[in-house]
């Protein structure tokens, strides 16, 4: 077990070894670029971290249910307002769905305002005959097979600070200002979904909400003006991969004391760089927003419970939310003894299925690909890990885009290896488009359902 100094300081992880940071070519020009972001206003506000807390607090009690979603990786260049409004609709899209078809509130995070940079399993890619460092995200380098383009540049790191700004923004004015108000709830599906089944089934789940709020008006409710039904908070998160970035924006709250990473509501550590004394876990343990930690089929029960006792020793529920990554064929069997541990420790954590980076794997075109029915088939796994172990399966994490793209295969499209090329437009891992993401809502939403019936 780590001795670690019960002190802490936004710098302390400096002591620590920390994986995956990139070959940055001049430090000096690495440290202007990070006093620049210090010297920013923060991006979120440690009450709406707090806010976000205690919701999840709610789904680790079983009341409530996460989906978290967006990007594998933002991009620099597919930067707009359709874009995001995209991603947004289809994120709401499902909410509805799981809203409504499981009678809990759904906790709606995205992957998204500040999702860039990007753990490697190589630091080099082989490319003709030459060794080049490895495509790192847009905050670190451009994704061009040449070696100049895969030089680190630290401007990026202060145009990524620029980028989640406004995409935050434009998330903002979206969600609380009349884009997410439920009686919108037909105007959120796009075209290239509505003539599918699952678009025709959400029409009608849509439908029926209407005539509940037009039920609710008649008995003289304002359904116009009630909040509830007007905004909605739509918090953004994503992998705190590069520490300095992440130190430049952590702040000390005036009205608690306490130190927020301010550079999302919620940070996850990825799974490699969870290692219990490595760098990441040292940043992470010292700030006091809600975290995530991604377990995959590795984990033991040792790493898992030492990650708890060291992420939340309060034993604050909503702080910690694992998110299992295992694969659809180890789900079941890698998952239950965490689950037991877990609970026997009596650690409040939120449980979150991420079904989509222990099944990706390269077509014969060399695409890197997943196959719906492994992304069903793991969430499948996860609901019957909880329903054998009496816990609570309390969200999903999954990487996506409101886009029609066609990354991943199956859905009811029934997406081939053929169609792969037809619209690959991702930076990093493939993702659902719009019509699969809400299939795997209403899939989802049936599963957990049978799981509360059960
Ligand atoms: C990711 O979430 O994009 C990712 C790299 O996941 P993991 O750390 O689980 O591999
Ligand atoms: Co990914």
């Amino acid at each position: 077990m780590t001795t670690r100094p019960a002190a802490w300081e936004p710098t302390s992880w400096r002591g620590f070894p920390a994986l995956q940071q990139p070959d940055w070519p001049d430090e000096a020009d690495l440290d202007r670029a990070i006093k620049q972001i210090a010297g920013y206003p923060p991006l979120v506000f440690a009450g709406e971290a707090r806010s976000l807390q205690a919701s999840l607090a709610q789904v680790s009690a079983g009341n409530a249910f996460l989906l978290q979603a967006g990007d594998c990786a933002e991009s620099f260049e597919d930067f707009s307002a359709d874009s995001i409004r995209e991603k947004l609709r289809v994120i709401l899209q499902m909410a509805v769905v799981l809203t409504y078809s499981m009678g809990v509130p759904v906790v709606k995070v995205g992957r998204m305002a500040g999702q860039f940079a990007k753990p490697r399993s190589n630091p080099t890619e082989r490319i003709g005959d030459a060794d080049i460092p490895s495509f790192r995200g847009h905050i670190v380098n451009d994704a061009a097979p040449t070696a100049a383009a895969r030089v680190a540049s630290p401007d990026r790191l202060v145009q990524a600070y620029h980028q989640s700004a406004s995409t935050l923004n434009l998330l903002r004015a979206f969600t609380k200002g009349g884009f997410a108000a439920l009686d919108r709830v037909h105007a959120w599906t796009q075209e290239f979904v509505s003539s599918s089944p699952e678009g025709r089934r959400y029409e009608q789940l849509a439908t029926d909400i209407e005539r509940a709020l037009a039920f609710m008006r008649a008995c003289g409710m304002d359904t116009e003006s009630n909040p509830n039904l007007r905004e909605v908070d739509v918090f953004t998160s994503h992998e705190a991969l590069l520490l300095g970035y992440e130190e430049a924006l952590t702040r000390r709250d005036s009205l608690t004391g306490a130190w927020y990473d301010c550079s999302a509501h919620m940070l996850w550590i990825g799974e490699r760089t969870r290692d219990l004394e490595g760098a990441h876990v040292e940043f992470l343990r010292g700030v006091a927003n809600p975290i995530g930690c991604k377990v995959g089929p590795s984990t033991t029960v040792d790493e898992v419970l030492g990650l708890c006792e060291v992420l939340n020793p309060a034993r604050i529920p909503g702080r910690l939310t694992l998110i299992s990554r295992m694969g659809v064929d180890r789900v079941e069997s890698g998952l239950r003894p965490l689950l037991r541990a877990v609970t026997d420790a009596g650690h409040p954590v939120v449980w979150a299925c991420d079904p989509m980076h222990g099944n990706t794997y390269s077509a014969p075109n060399g695409r890197k690909t997943r196959h719906f029915d492994a992304i069903m088939g793991e969430i499948q796994g996860f609901v019957l890990a909880h329903r054998a172990e009496g816990t609570w399966p309390g969200g999903i994490h999954v990487e996506l885009t409101g886009e029609n793209v066609t990354e991943c295969l199956g859905g009811a499209d029934a997406l081939s290896d053929d169609d792969l090329d037809h619209r690959y437009e991702t930076v990093c891992d493939p993702r659902l488009n719009g019509r699969q993401g809400l299939e795997l809502a209403f899939r989802t939403a049936e599963l957990v359902e049978t799981h509360r019936m059960g």
